[in-house]
């Protein structure tokens, strides 16, 4: 078992309006994993994080960093942990680089002038280092705001929504950066509307909704179990009626009778295909090609969220 790097224990928040928040949040996340925190606008997510990170109090249970209370051991905790914030805030009259060697300052380190170059440069930010952060674009601005989390080099680094907003490029070096990170023991949690994004880069998703952690699993379990897979297969001639032996497939025809879905709850064998074939073949149904699809993470998301409201 690796160790916890973050310990969430039934974590409630109410602001002081009475909203609820956070309702009895309880999550671990062993050191080095990436986790995707997935959920609606207002869901809780960034309440989360900054408790996690000592901004905000939490109304009860607790938080601790690679073991360390964030309330009660606020200032060890602190520098363990990273921040990449979902607003863009940011010193504007520095330059990129006295910005980002600033952040490193304000966590009791050291100056580093290698560590300063290895982070700019991997944001490609090297290049602009003598540019005032007012003068960068959005995307630049968000460069600045990771390198600013990463140069005090945490065990921790929470990334909240960093590719809202962002072209390709920028998508492509955070999630580059943050492999190189994970693949350091460095733990990650980051939230993104984008659900691709967090079926590619994480390992394990957890979906929050009205402030209650709804699901925690496997990425990849996760659309295995929840992912139906359907077989699409395109005919010669159009159907005027369906089998009544497909029916275990629940199949659904095409409007112009040429397009033919069938439904698999697991894995497509092909005994099973075969059979489907079978069935067609003595319909007398002849079929010009087929393929297999699968249900995306996003429309698994999207079927939770709104059988839970
Ligand atoms: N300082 C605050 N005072 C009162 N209510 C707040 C405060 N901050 C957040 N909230 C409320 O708490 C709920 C959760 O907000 P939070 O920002 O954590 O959601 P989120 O999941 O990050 O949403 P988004 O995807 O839009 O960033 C929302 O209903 C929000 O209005
Ligand atoms: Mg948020």
């Amino acid at each position: 078992m690796r160790p916890i790097a973050l310990d969430i224990q039934t974590l409630s928040k109410t602001y002081k309006a009475g909203h609820h928040a956070l309702r009895g949040i309880s999550l671990q996340i062993p050191r080095g994993e990436i986790f995707a925190l997935l959920g609606p606008n207002g869901a809780g997510k960034t309440t989360l994080i900054g408790i996690a990170c000592g901004l905000v109090n939490a109304t009860s249970g607790s938080v601790h960093i690679e073991g360390h209370n964030v309330a009660s051991e606020f200032r060890t905790a602190r520098k363990l942990v990273g921040l990449v914030p979902q607003e863009l805030t940011t010193e504007a009259f520095e330059t990129v680089q006295a910005a980002v060697a600033h952040s490193r300052g304000l966590f009791g380190l050291q100056p580093d002038p290698a560590k300063l170059e290895q982070v700019l440069r991997s944001l490609a930010l090297w290049d602009r280092r003598d540019t005032r952060v007012s003068q960068l674009s959005g995307g630049m601005k968000r460069r600045v705001l990771i390198a600013k989390a990463l140069v005090h080099e945490p065990r921790v680094l929470f990334l909240d929504e960093p590719s809202a907003g962002v072209d390709v490029e920028l998508r492509r070096d955070i999630w580059n950066v943050v492999r190189g990170l994970r693949d350091q023991g460095v733990t990650i949690l980051l939230t993104t509307h984008y659900i691709e994004e967090a079926e590619q880069i994480a390992d394990r998703v957890g979906v929050i909704h009205k402030g209650e952690l709804v699901l925690v699993e496997e990425t990849h379990s996760l659309i295995r179990r929840m992912g139906q897979r359907q077989l699409v297969l395109r005919l010669m001639s159009p159907l005027q009626q369906l089998p009544a032996a497909l029916a275990p497939w629940a199949p659904t025809l095409a409007a112009d009778g040429m397009t033919l879905h069938c439904n698999f709850s697991q894995d497509i064998s092909g005994a099973e295909t075969a059979q489907l074939l079978q069935i067609l073949s003595s319909a007398a149904i002849a079929v010009r090609d087929l393929q297999t699809q699968q249900s995306s993470l996003e429309e698994i998301f999207v079927q939770l969220v709104q059988s839970k409201s």
